[in-house]
């Protein structure tokens, strides 16, 4: 069930320990297992993070603790639910601990050990870190526990710094999953173009991109799915409702899958009916020369700041050249040009090195995986805009993985000039003509690699 072999797990709970100070515990609880509504019914479960990177282990209700004491010895800690007949029909079967200690940790104990075993770890504890986000109730719970051993406020830390460091840079193994990540959600993003047509809803295509992902081995989105028609693509995080795509308009896309844990985050951004007008492709193309040019300057030793610099000459000097009255990039783009990327969407890992004199804004390192997407938001009211522009909004992304002398774009597959997105709308309008009205045009499963 785990995605990786334990001595993977085993190496990066080791990398853990090497960053925490001496007398020190680190606590991971297990994501919260969400009421949606009502009585029974549950979100869909998706572990903490942190508890997916230290060890693969799925089931709610444990605890993941690292310790090291105040001589440097070394202790991996889970604490589990034991497998229950009864309860496991209705939810599924766990794994129960006698599995779990096969996973490689020094000690696993039932989840109702953790205080009586907490506390006596906390004795040899001067400083205790507490992942933060995932189980509110657990991680207060474990606030308290540390406080009544007498921690200070400020020797109870957050481990985001702790996981931030490791995460950043993806092993072989997480770049081959995150490459596979980003293929479905490529593949899915190509299948939803050949669906797109005038008439259909954004919650249409949405269904047809998560169609994609499932059948190609992904769980789930990574994220709530962006299909934004028309005016409704100025709104950056627009969830895809009923929306009815018009003729005329632009579709925005931002979608990626959830592979193995870990999230692709694509953007696409397409004319309902096949075909653009001068207008939206002027915009696009504008976003599009941007992005290329952030992508051919991505390697080791740049800085986002250096990127968003490019990016920010391009958009301002085509936005002058069509007519934008005193508008400079940023007026136009709120948001940055991209993220870090891995088992969240926007991925743990701080944006800067050091502290005070020799804080410094982070470089790009090989192995890490970043998004780049730049775009361009006009509202239907901005008078600062020339009429045939205005209500055109345009998001271009794709996920790339930084190498030793550039960088590979994982998403590339994804249709993305404006004459080979127009071909690919023409050939999905034909095959949907062939397969008749209401079909899903389902391109082939990719094939594994
Ligand atoms: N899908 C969220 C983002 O692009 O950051
Ligand atoms: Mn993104
Ligand atoms: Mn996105």
């Amino acid at each position: 069930m785990e995605t990786f072999k334990p001595e993977e797990y085993q190496k990066r709970r080791l990398a853990l320990l090497s960053l925490m100070p001496l007398g020190s515990t680190a606590c991971f609880p297990a994501a919260d297992n969400k009421v949606r509504n009502g009585t029974a019914n549950h979100y869909l479960y998706r572990q903490a993070s942190d508890v997916l990177y230290l060890s693969g282990f799925h089931e709610d209700e444990s605890t993941l603790v690292l310790h090291k004491d105040r001589t440097g010895n070394c202790l991996t800690l889970l604490f589990a639910k034991a497998a229950n007949a009864e309860e496991d029909q209705w939810n599924g079967a766990r794994m129960g601990l006698e599995a779990a200690r096969k996973l490689g940790f020094d000690r696993v104990h039932e989840k109702q050990q953790l205080t009586r075993v907490l506390n006596r770890l906390l004795q040899e504890t001067d400083r205790i870190f507490i992942s933060s986000g995932a189980n509110l109730e657990a991680e207060e719970s474990l606030i308290k526990m540390a406080a009544a051993k007498g921690l200070q406020p400020a020797r109870i830390q957050s481990t985001s710094k702790l996981t931030g460091q490791l995460r950043l840079v993806k092993s072989p193994d997480e770049q081959k999953v995150m490459e596979r990540s980003a293929s479905i959600g490529a593949h899915a993003h190509n299948a939803a173009m050949l669906q797109c047509q005038p008439g259909i809803t954004e919650n249409q295509l949405r269904a047809c991109l998560e169609y994609i992902f499932v059948m190609n081995g992904a769980t789930a989105p990574a994220y709530s799915v962006i299909v934004a028609g028309g005016e409704n693509a100025y709104i950056l995080h627009h969830p895809a409702d009923d929306t009815i795509l018009a003729d005329g308009d632009l579709v925005l896309v931002d979608a990626g899958c959830e592979y193995l844990g870990y999230a692709s985050d694509i953007t696409r951004t397409y004319p309902v009916n096949g075909v653009f007008s001068p207008a939206q492709k002027e915009i696009y193309e504008l976003v599009l020369a941007a992005q290329k040019a952030a992508i051919a300057t991505v390697k080791p030793g740049i800085t986002w700041s250096e990127l968003e610099a490019v990016v920010e000459a391009i958009l301002t000097k085509g936005l002058k050249k069509l007519g934008f009255q005193g508008l400079k990039a940023g007026d136009l783009m709120p948001h940055t040009l991209g993220h870090w990327l891995g088992l969240d969407v926007h991925d743990v890992g701080s944006y800067e090195t050091g502290k005070g004199k020799t804080k410094a804004e982070r470089s790009l390192q090989p192995g890490m995986v970043i998004t780049i997407e730049p775009g361009l938001y006009i509202s239907k009211a901005d008078k600062r805009a020339p009429a045939k522009y205005r209500g055109i909004s345009v998001r271009i992304e794709d996920d790339l993985l930084v190498t030793a002398s550039g960088a590979i774009v994982l998403t590339q597959s994804a249709f993305k000039e404006p004459a080979e997105i127009e071909e690919m709308m023409k050939v999905g309008k034909g095959m949907r003509e062939e397969l008749g009205e209401g079909q899903l045009v389902v391109p082939p499963r990719i094939p594994n690699r």
